[in-house]
């Protein structure tokens, strides 16, 4: 296995707190080439992609901003489907430069390194649509994980909607375990994933074919806490949103055990229009 960012074995140490986001950025870094790889491994093809596409449903000439872009999956398509301003941010140098390398001589990405979890500056605008896609599971502390949905907040629009998408706060660690056979493995701390926010836990993603075997380092929170922090910070209509199959649908049978309790899920929420 590759780019295990903590060698040392769960549980968390009080030590292990003071990690920094420098830290998590150096394995981001490394793991870029096969991160993207691992955008064409199955169950993101049939279940993750065409998921949040359908979330973010049609688009015309919305502003768009998406956060923890990464080298720019999800911020390209919205490119392709909007007339309005497009921008996309990560805190990882390598994956910015290469959101950058792909863009076509046509394409209108503005494109910034910028650390999510401390306070956004230098972005004149407010956008339509808010796209943290895998961003809130990187918090590190609470005050990290408000600080990036005050981000959000103050990147949106009145009236503006934000489609989110990571790792389900909903999955208990045993019921993790049926996701192996699709490439999908959970190291988590029995004393705090499911329990405590912040809990560190890691997701190793394998894919043979792909030559792919990446591990991510992740924080649980609840998703109790994510509805309080959004509606704390002035969103409405907060509601979680249901990966579904939506190719390869003559496999159900092999899809169900990751389709139910889907260690994946999205989130929407919108900012009223009467709020600055
Ligand atoms: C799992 S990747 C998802 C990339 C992209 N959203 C996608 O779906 O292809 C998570 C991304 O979050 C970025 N990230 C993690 N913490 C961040 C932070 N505090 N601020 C900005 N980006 C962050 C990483 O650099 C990485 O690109």
């Amino acid at each position: 296995m590759e780019l295990m960012r903590f060698d040392e074995s769960l549980p968390e140490s009080p030590s292990r707190k003071r990690e920094t986001q420098e830290q998590i950025d150096d394995t981001y870094a490394q793991i870029v080439e096969k991160y993207k790889k691992s955008k064409l491994i199955p169950w993101r093809k049939f279940v993750e992609t065409p998921s949040f596409m359908n979330l973010v449903g049609q688009l015309t000439n919305e502003d768009v901003i998406d956060l923890a872009c990464g080298e720019g999956f999800y911020t390209r398509k919205m490119r392709e489907m909007t007339q309005g301003k497009v921008f996309g941010l990560d805190y990882c140098e390598n994956f910015i430069k290469m959101a950058k390398w792909q863009l076509n001589d046509s394409d209108d990405i503005d494109y910034r390194q910028a650390d999510c979890s401390l306070p956004i500056s230098g972005i004149p605008y407010q956008f339509d649509l808010v796209t943290p896609t895998f961003l809130l599971q990187n918090a590190v502390t609470e005050e990290r994980f408000e600080q990036m949905i005050r981000n959000i907040w103050n990147l949106c629009k009145p009236g503006g909607r934000v489609c989110g998408m990571g790792s389900s706060p909903k999955v208990p660690a045993d019921a993790l375990l049926k996701e192996h056979k699709y490439g999908r493995s959970f190291t988590t701390d029995p004393d705090t994933y499911f329990k405590r926010n912040s809990s560190k836990y890691i997701v190793r993603i394998e894919d043979k074919d792909a030559d792919l075997d990446i591990s991510l380092v992740l924080y649980w929170y609840s998703a109790e806490h994510y509805e309080n922090i959004f509606k704390k910070l002035g969103f409405i209509n907060f509601r979680w949103v249901e990966m579904e199959l939506f190719e390869d649908t003559e496999n159900q049978e092999y899809w169900k055990d990751f389709m139910d309790g889907c260690s994946l899920i999205m989130y929407e929420a919108f900012k009223p229009m009467n709020a600055n």
